[in-house]
């Protein structure tokens, strides 16, 4: 099947036309969409009608899908896969998925099973912003000195949940059962992706902040320096959303981030699949961690 393809960016990103989701895809179509996704990292399809049923559907011809246990509160009625992300009440109560991925990262960095990629449905959009930023990290290792790539190919990173900023501020009890069901774990700073076999830059201004065997204050210049690089405007592409807009990106080589670009008492729905990755990293021994004195 030949489907339509137009590149969103130069960076990364592309539209694909020529698919109606309401109907079952067929192998060589999902295959098609695959080699797009691989080559593009995020594949956006229009104009899209389709039940929460026709979108695991979906994302089912890619892999095994999350049913998202680790927050039931938010995962649609009758449809476990969907997680909402949304600033409407969820079930009578104000949702704690509004600011969902506010700083740019990569989904599940901080398990040893990160998530391979994401798909957003779009249901509502306020009508001035609610945009997701992505960046293309494959861009960003390869604009690096021969020299620097060499020392980052080596380092390990560690991914902690309880270094995200809006979980610093929670109480100890809240972190330390944080902790319990997501220990830290290092991540190679340079990622291989499983597929393409390309390299990408795998850290993030959300959940690194050291490098295994270093304190923070020794690896912030360089990791500072590696968020700034990461997210150079040439690597990066800004969508803006139209509901039916159905996007997915691939986890293990691109970042996203949703700024609150928007009126908040505008509402925005989003629906999210997640498809499940293949193992990366290990878990961090705390005993290992070299804190700086603080
Ligand atoms: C996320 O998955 O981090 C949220 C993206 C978005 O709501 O645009």
């Amino acid at each position: 099947m030949a489907l339509g393809v137009r590149k969103l960016s130069f960076a990364l990103g592309a539209e694909i036309t020529g698919l109606d989701l309401r109907r079952p895809m067929d192998a060589a179509a999902a295959a098609e969409v695959r080699r797009i996704w691989l080559d593009n990292l995020v594949v956006v399809i229009r104009d899209q009608d389709i039940t929460p049923q026709q979108q695991v559907a979906f994302g089912r011809h890619f892999g095994p899908l999350d049913d998202h246990k680790s927050l039931p509160f938010y995962r649609l009625e009758g449809v476990p896969e969907i997680f909402l992300i949304t600033n409407k009440l969820v079930n009578g109560k104000p949702s704690e998925t509004k600011d969902t991925g506010r700083l740019w990262h990569s989904d599940h960095s901080f398990t040893t099973h990160p998530t391979m990629a994401s798909a957003l449905y779009c249901k509502e959009i306020p009508e001035v912003g609610g945009n997701t930023l992505f960046t293309n990290m494959y861009s960003a290792y390869d604009s690096l000195s021969d020299g620097l790539k060499k020392l980052l190919d080596g380092l390990e990173a560690v991914h902690d949940i309880r270094d995200y900023a809006p979980f610093r501020s929670r109480n100890a009890e809240q972190r330390a059962e944080m902790h319990r069901i997501n220990p830290a774990v290092a991540q190679p700073v340079v990622r291989v992706h499983g597929e393409t076999g390309r390299k990408a830059l795998y850290v993030s201004e959300a959940l690194t902040f050291r490098f295994v065997g270093m304190t923070e204050e020794e690896s912030a210049g360089l990791l500072k320096f590696l968020w700034r690089r990461s997210v150079q405007p040439e690597f990066t592409y800004r969508h803006e959303w139209r509901p039916g807009d159905l996007l997915m990106w691939d986890n293990r080589c691109a970042m996203h981030m949703a700024p609150a670009d928007y009126a908040p008492g505008q509402p925005r729905l989003m629906h999210r699949i997640t498809i499940l990755g293949t193992p990366c990293g290990r878990l961090y021994s705390e005993q290992s961690t070299v804190r700086a004195a603080a």
